[in-house]
């Protein structure tokens, strides 16, 4: 998977871009507030229709124009596509090959990986942030994932509403639906997160034993649910029902896959709350790693990776881990950076110089 050129238009503070990237290593330098990650942004948004860090289509299009743009010619496994996505305050459409594509069929043609400092927090952060993990990466492999997971978070949506209502009995049956609903709506989420854990943990071991040169780590999905598949939704819609009064007295559901967790056992203990600093880093490398690895091998092709200044957060001995690594797998990459001597790369890269929202290759630079 590689772009082979992109275009940005009033997107974020890049009025008007054009990058030709490199097939492989693309280093974006620039100081604080140039416009790096907002191109980091402008990619993942042609491979997922959304943002990692904006939560309104309107904080994407430029200060006070209509609409913003990004396009690009895209090639996966030999067939090159041209990708565009047009964003309007409260609105977004995406196209291929100049075709209105609805998001459903959108998806699965364009495929990034990002890693961010935020991700550094994952082990010691809240759940949340680790089932948001799982789920993009499942997503990732599996487009049709998204749907399961917005289909329970909508009717999770409808059910916690419904338990702050003062309740009679129209309210009581209708909670009843919703329980049904929900549970399932759990059963997919709980077997592909369980699922994909399962296909993670011998990489993520792996990963980590090259990395920390010889420690253990077991990774897990923890679930009221870890059930067979077939008993899942019942045993929710019980869980559910013994919580019931409960759950009306907090107005939020207490049980369900919104409430699982990816478990990280280092040398035998929670991670969280064992680890040093740099063996939490380690932990990040890791999950990492295996999941470019799992994604090129479901996709028969390597995604494109988006390392959102990553190497000023690593200490040296990570840092040049990860790097060993990136010159390992075939992908392209965009690595944007305040401190260009922090990119250990020598060959096959392109560097270029964001400043004030406009981007410029840097001549003299070891391109190749
Ligand atoms: N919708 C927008 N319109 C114009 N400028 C924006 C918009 N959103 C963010 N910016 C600007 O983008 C800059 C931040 O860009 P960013 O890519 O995060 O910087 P960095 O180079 O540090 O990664 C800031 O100057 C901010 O004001
Ligand atoms: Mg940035």
């Amino acid at each position: 998977m590689k772009v082979l050129a992109l275009e940005a238009t009033d997107f974020r503070n890049l009025q008007q871009v054009l990058v030709e990237p490199h097939p492989r290593f693309n280093v974006l330098s620039g100081d604080n507030g140039q416009g790096k990650t907002n191109l980091l942004e402008a990619v993942y948004l042609l491979g997922t229709l959304r943002s990692f860090r904006a939560s309104k289509t309107e904080e994407l299009i430029r200060f006070d124009q209509p609409r913003a743009r990004v396009r690009a010619r895209v090639e996966k496994l030999g067939t090159e596509r041209l990708l565009e996505v047009e964003l309007t305050p409260g609105h977004k459409s995406a196209r291929v090959d100049g075709k209105g594509a609805r998001a459903a069929n959108y998806f699965g043609g364009f495929n990034v990986v990002l890693f961010a400092p935020e991700d550094l927090k994952l082990p010691r952060g809240a759940p949340a942030g680790r089932r948001k993990f799982l789920d993009r990466a499942i997503w990732n492999a599996v487009p049709g994932y998204l749907a399961e997971a917005q289909t329970y978070e909508r009717v999770l949506r409808s059910r916690n509403a419904l338990l702050r209502e003062p309740g009679g009995q129209g309210a009581l049956d209708l909670l009843e639906v919703y329980s049904a609903q929900l549970a399932a709506a759990a059963v997919p989420l709980v077997t592909r997160r369980r699922a994909f854990v399962g296909e993670l943990a011998a990489r993520v071991a792996e990963a980590f034993r090259r990395v920390t040169g010889g420690l253990v780590l077991e990774i897990g999905y923890r679930s009221e649910l870890d059930l067979p598949a077939g008993e899942i939704a019942g045993a929710l819609v019980a869980l559910l029902e013994k919580d019931q009064r409960r759950d009306r007295a907090r107005g939020a559901t207490s049980s369900g896959p919104h409430t699982d967790d990816l478990t990280l056992i280092l040398d035998g203990k929670e991670a969280s709350a064992y680890a040093s600093q740099g063996q939490l880093r380690a932990i990040v490398l890791a999950l990492k790693i295996a999941e470019i690895e799992y994604l090129t091998e479901k996709l028969g092709n390597p995604p494109v990776l988006l390392l959102d200044d990553v190497s000023s957060e690593l200490d040296p001995t990570r840092n040049a881990q990860l790097f060993q690594f990136l010159r390992e797998v075939a992908c392209q990459a965009f690595i944007t950076t305040t401190s260009p001597a922090h990119v250990l790369l020598t060959e096959e890269r392109k560097d270029f110089q964001v400043l004030t929202g406009a981007i410029s290759v840097e001549q003299g630079a070891p391109t190749c």
